[in-house]
């Protein structure tokens, strides 16, 4: 049978944030060191910027990028990163047991994004460092000047201030793994008390307090209730984070990953509204889904890696088709919450668990899952619709019967042409799919792009980097307005209307 949905443009869930396609650069493995910055490199900028790795960032449509941590950020000394880079120390960088140079730090950092147009998202030290070292780094990055800290910009090159608007407050500050662990109290107290005064700063900034590292920890929900009855008036974000992988061989339980990440969702905005109906508050705090992917951590690092070496290969998990379509699938949960969730970041950028890869003094390349973000975030813009879907379901033993058909639409809001993102959640057979598309006037089929293989565990590899591309799909119509599809197999699909 096929699977089904109704498009009306009075059913709205709501606007997409641009900030939903950001992405994270932490000082981990390869990300910064020969992934973003390797001076010497034949692609390299005056200011070691890798310009083959800036295209492809470009390309991945990128809007936001949150540094330098993740759990870097909890011993992060921000003085070490700027200033003359023959004076900058190397340090002990604690969460990943490997040395930071700092040759790349907070100034490289706005470069990079100015030549990619990207909004930094910067966290503070909340694990070893609090209220006074967070309100230093916002006097070096935005004031204008005439005090020491903004002078201090100005004489490392930076006259004009930064202008960073998005602050998160720690990482992961639940985690037991984390440098200055906190109980919800703590930690609820702390990024207040910090908040606050980053707020005498500057009223406007935007504030990140976070939230659990993933739904499965024990003080999940009760984290965030106590954390936003602590912050509630003075922070406009809490964080999530998580990460799928395959796991026994359940294929089936991992191209559902999404059910979770939509349980997960709705139950920190249940949340959220819970503490709001306790302080009798007007305002919503919305959600920043600052750290998600597909990351294989049950998996032993296929490299040897030396403790305290500088940028160790870490985390470069080789992303199948099979996970292209869970993160696609991944995507589309992130937009079907769009009207609360209204950041997030795809960790990471590049090599650490990422849609771009590097070799050293060799290519930079796209991952399978660079696809379905580049497509998201080049056509996912305007208004997302409200889809219910009737959809043939499976089996799964994780999640019992999961609809085959994973979707959400998007309306331009300047032109209302539509663009559907969907997923065929089956291993073995195509599904046929139906769009009614009374409530929107849309009447050709632009394009039906898939990604898709006969080979569900293929790979894009420095050796062969477009072994895995998109294809037009076939057979794609559009009759009295009824739109007719039928998806691959094990499948992700952008399908555009005008
Ligand atoms: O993205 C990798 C790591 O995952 C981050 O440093 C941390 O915040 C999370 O646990």
């Amino acid at each position: 049978p096929a699977a089904r949905f109704t498009l009306d443009s009075a059913f709205a869930v709501g606007s997409v944030n641009p900030r939903l396609y950001g992405s994270f650069v932490e000082h981990m493995g390869r990300c910064v060191y020969t992934g973003i910055y390797e001076p010497g490199h034949p692609a390299a900028d005056a200011e070691g910027l890798r310009q083959d790795v800036l295209e492809l960032v470009r390309e991945l449509g990128v809007t936001t990028v949150r540094y330098p941590g993740g759990n870097f950020v909890s011993g992060y000394r921000w003085e070490d990163s700027v200033g003359p880079r023959e004076e900058r120390p190397a340090r002990l960088d604690l969460a990943w047991k490997s040395t930071e140079t700092n040759e790349f730090g907070l100034g490289e950092f706005m470069d990079f994004c100015g030549k990619t147009g990207m909004e930094p998202m910067m966290a503070v030290n909340l694990g070893t460092r609090g209220v006074e070292d967070a309100v230093r780094l916002l006097e070096y990055s935005n004031h204008p000047g005439g005090t020491e800290l903004s002078e201090l910009r100005a004489a490392h090159g930076d006259k004009e201030p930064y202008g960073i608007r998005m602050w998160c407050l720690g990482n992961e500050m639940d985690g037991p793994w984390q440098t200055g662990h906190k109980t919800p109290e703590e930690y609820g107290r702390l990024a207040a008390e910090t908040a606050r005064a980053m707020r005498q700063v500057d009223p406007g900034l935007e504030l990140v307090a976070c939230g659990s590292s993933s739904s499965s920890m024990p003080t999940f929900a009760s984290w965030e209730a106590t954390v936003l009855q602590a912050t509630y008036d003075l922070v406009d974000y809490v964080s999530l984070h998580a990460y799928y992988e395959e796991i026994d061989g359940d294929r089936d339980s991992f191209l559902a990953s999404a059910v979770d990440m939509e349980h997960f969702i709705e139950s920190v905005v249940a949340t959220c509204d819970h503490v709001r109906a306790r302080l009798k508050a007007k305002k919503h705090i919305n959600l920043s889904f600052d750290e998600w992917n597909v990351w294989y951590q049950k998996r032993p690092n296929p490299h040897a890696v030396e403790e305290w070496q500088q940028a160790p290969r870490l985390l470069e998990d080789v992303y199948t088709v099979t996970d292209a379509v869970v993160f696609g699938s991944l995507l589309i949960a992130l937009l079907r919450h769009a009207d609360r969730v209204t950041s997030a970041s795809l960790a990471q950028l590049v090599n650490v668990i990422a849609p771009i890869m590097t070799e050293p003094g060799g290519p930079a390349w796209r991952q399978t899952t660079f696809y379905p973000f580049a497509q998201a975030s080049a056509y996912g813009r305007g208004t997302v619709l409200r889809v219910e879907v009737d959809s043939p379901t499976y089996a799964t033993a994780r999640f019992g019967d999961v609809p085959l058909l994973h979707a959400t639409a998007v309306t331009d809001d300047e032109n209302g042409d539509i663009t559907v993102f969907a997923v065929n959640r089956s291993q073995t057979d195509a599904l046929p799919l139906e769009i009614d598309l009374r409530g929107v006037d849309a009447g050709v089929v632009v394009e039906h792009l898939v990604l898709a293989d006969g080979d569900p565990e293929a790979t894009n590899t420095a050796d062969r980097t477009d072994r895995v591309t998109p294809h037009a799909a076939t057979g794609t119509t559009l009759t009295e307005g009824v739109l007719h599809a039928e998806l691959e197999p094990l499948s992700w699909n952008m399908i555009r209307l005008t």
